[in-house]
């Protein structure tokens, strides 16, 4: 059955480092709504707005203390309101994130649960006892150190699968889960279109009191198996999208990993237990890594490998959500184009690679404008907690202070996160006060003000890439036809075509810094839907490619 989602491009907003409206350092609500008519102009439909509700910032909103307010650095509950209502003329639907595996440690439950551990509260929580003067095992929170708390005074520990500040949540109490689905149709009945669902893989826990084989220094396991994807879990989503989904038309998109193919319908199909996904599948790969490093086009044929795997397995089954940024992630310039290859044809070749893909496209940020990493010169200029602890891992498994920190540069996701580069104006236009976060100085070059007024920008790209992915006469085949592979063999060649009855478009992208000459037949008849070179060269059934040339043809 069609949905409006099919269709929908996306964009995610972080909201602290997109807009600040009253100088107060810190992107706020007012300030997205002043932003609505650009987002229109680039022509998304739907906006992710990572976590805006009442947090104290220990993992910037993903730790909420109050389900039911917005965070007043954000603005008021009315704001809020007032940007659903904006939003709508324009025809943008507003998704949020549904922080749901764990809370923060100033939430009311928490609190009173630390009050007093006889209390109901404190079964909406992981509570275990100690193991001698141990925690109860040695699992290691995914941010890094263990992942229980001592709670004073007790020999009893809290369970955080993120940072200290984020005790996780009890999802086998049908209270807890209740309140939960109270939470998701209050925020329904505002008029928000969906959720994205946070860590939503973690909510099932396995506890095992015995202590795995520690796999490094700090004498702590990995235990996915026990809390992601756990066995069990699929109980709880069912009863999540029976009670708080079923018969609303929203979009519903999981951030999770389900590595089986045969799962995928069950999680994501018709009748999945949400509409769409969020993976990492193809997230890992960095250029600047020790695996890729001098190997570029290495890193393009797994990304290729992963890509259309997962197109021909997805086909008439499930929607994916295809991006290449978000806020946890370095930019994608830096994580898969050399250094040195970073310019505005890599990153518009970025850009088509994986727009025409079947799933919903989304767009992370300052993407459009081709933002980039901003690598700091001590690990105290970052803020974040993760980053922090890997930090200490890396000191730990024995990198010197020098190695610890440009491995941190590389792959740390506070990169994402500095704030967007409106113009030439102080702070990059960001904030007339003094930004949260430090912007990146190269906002002189790289910045919305610039591109607008010049037709050849990036984001002039964007803009166009998106009107060609919700032209009319192409949506079907974008959104319902089937992706077929082209030139496989062909090293560093990225292509593809979508076909739904005759209808046919072909995308193909040269990921190498060389020109490329394939065999193709090309139609004087068809037409470039897109190209980020001037010129097509074909002559005689050979189609050469510029070194990062990307194009479509309809
Ligand atoms: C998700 C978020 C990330 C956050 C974590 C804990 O992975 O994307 O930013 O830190 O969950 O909520």
């Amino acid at each position: 059955m069609k949905k409006w989602w099919h269709s929908a491009v996306g964009y995610q907003i972080y909201p602290k480092s997109f807009q600040d409206s009253n100088g107060d350092g810190i992107g706020d609500i007012k300030g997205i709504i002043s932003r609505l008519p650009y987002l229109k102009e680039l022509g998304i439909s739907v906006i992710w707005l990572s976590p805006i509700n009442q947090s104290p910032m220990k993992d910037h909103g993903y730790d909420i203390s109050d389900y039911y307010h917005i965070d007043p650095s954000f603005g008021s509950d009315e704001d809020f309101e007032n940007l659903i209502t904006e939003a709508k003329k324009y025809d943008i639907r507003i998704l949020l994130d549904l922080v749901i595996n764990h809370t923060s440690v100033k939430h009311e439950w928490f609190q009173k649960a630390l009050a007093d551990l006889d209390s109901p509260y404190a079964d909406y929580y992981m509570i275990r006892e100690g193991n001698g003067n141990l925690p109860p095992n040695n699992w290691r929170s995914m941010f890094g150190g263990s992942a229980w708390e001592r709670i004073e005074g007790t020999n009893k520990y809290y369970l955080h699968l993120f940072t200290v500040d984020q005790p996780d949540l009890n999802w086998e109490n049908p209270k807890l889960r209740k309140e939960l689905y109270h939470i998701i149709q209050f925020w329904l009945n505002k008029g928000v279109a969906g959720f994205r669902i946070d860590a939503i893989a973690h909510i099932k826990k396995v506890f095992d009191a015995a202590m795995k084989e520690a796999d490094g220094p700090d004498g702590l396991a990995e235990d996915f198996e026990h809390y992601r994807n756990a066995k069990g879990i699929e109980q709880f989503l069912a009863e999540m999208r029976d009670q708080a989904f079923a018969g609303q038309d929203i979009l519903t998109i999981a951030e999770m990993d389900v590595p089986n193919p045969n799962d995928w319908v069950e999680f994501f199909g018709d009748n999945g237990y949400f509409s769409s996904i969020f993976d990492f599948y193809h997230t890992i790969y960095n250029v600047q890594s020790e695996e890729f490093k001098d190997r570029p086009v290495e890193l393009v044929e797994k990304l290729k490998e992963r890509a259309f795997e997962k197109q021909t397995l997805a086909h008439n089954k499930v929607f994916f959500t295809n991006f290449i940024e978000n806020h946890d992630l370095p930019r994608s310039p830096e994580r898969l184009i050399p250094k040195e290859e970073i310019h505005f044809y890599s990153k518009s070749l970025l850009a088509v690679h994986y727009f025409f893909l079947r799933g919903i496209p989304v767009v992370y940020q300052g993407q459009e404008i081709g933002m980039q990493d901003y690598p700091k010169n001590s690990i105290s200029e970052y803020i974040d907690l993760a980053t922090h602890n890997k930090y200490q891992e890396y000191l730990l498994r024995g990198k010197s202070p020098e190695e610890a920190l440009s491995q941190i540069n590389i792959e740390n996701r506070e990169n994402s996160r500095t704030p967007f580069q409106w113009s030439t104006d102080q702070n990059a236009g960001f904030t007339e006060g003094e930004p949260w976060f430090e912007v990146n100085p190269n906002y002189v070059d790289i910045n919305y003000e610039k591109q607008e007024q010049d037709a050849d920008s990036l984001l002039n790209f964007y803009k166009r890439l998106i009107k060609v992915r919700r032209n009319i006469e192409y949506e079907d085949v974008f959104v319902y036809g089937r992706t077929l592979q082209l030139f496989k063999e062909v090293k560093g060649c990225f292509a593809y075509k979508r076909q739904l009855g005759d209808k046919e478009v072909t995308v193909i992208c040269n990921f190498t810094n060389q020109s490329l000459t394939i065999d193709y037949e090309y139609d004087a008849a068809t037409q470039i839907l897109m190209n980020n070179y001037k010129n097509i060269q074909y002559t005689q059934g050979l189609l050469s490619l510029n070194p990062y040339q990307a194009i479509v043809i309809g």
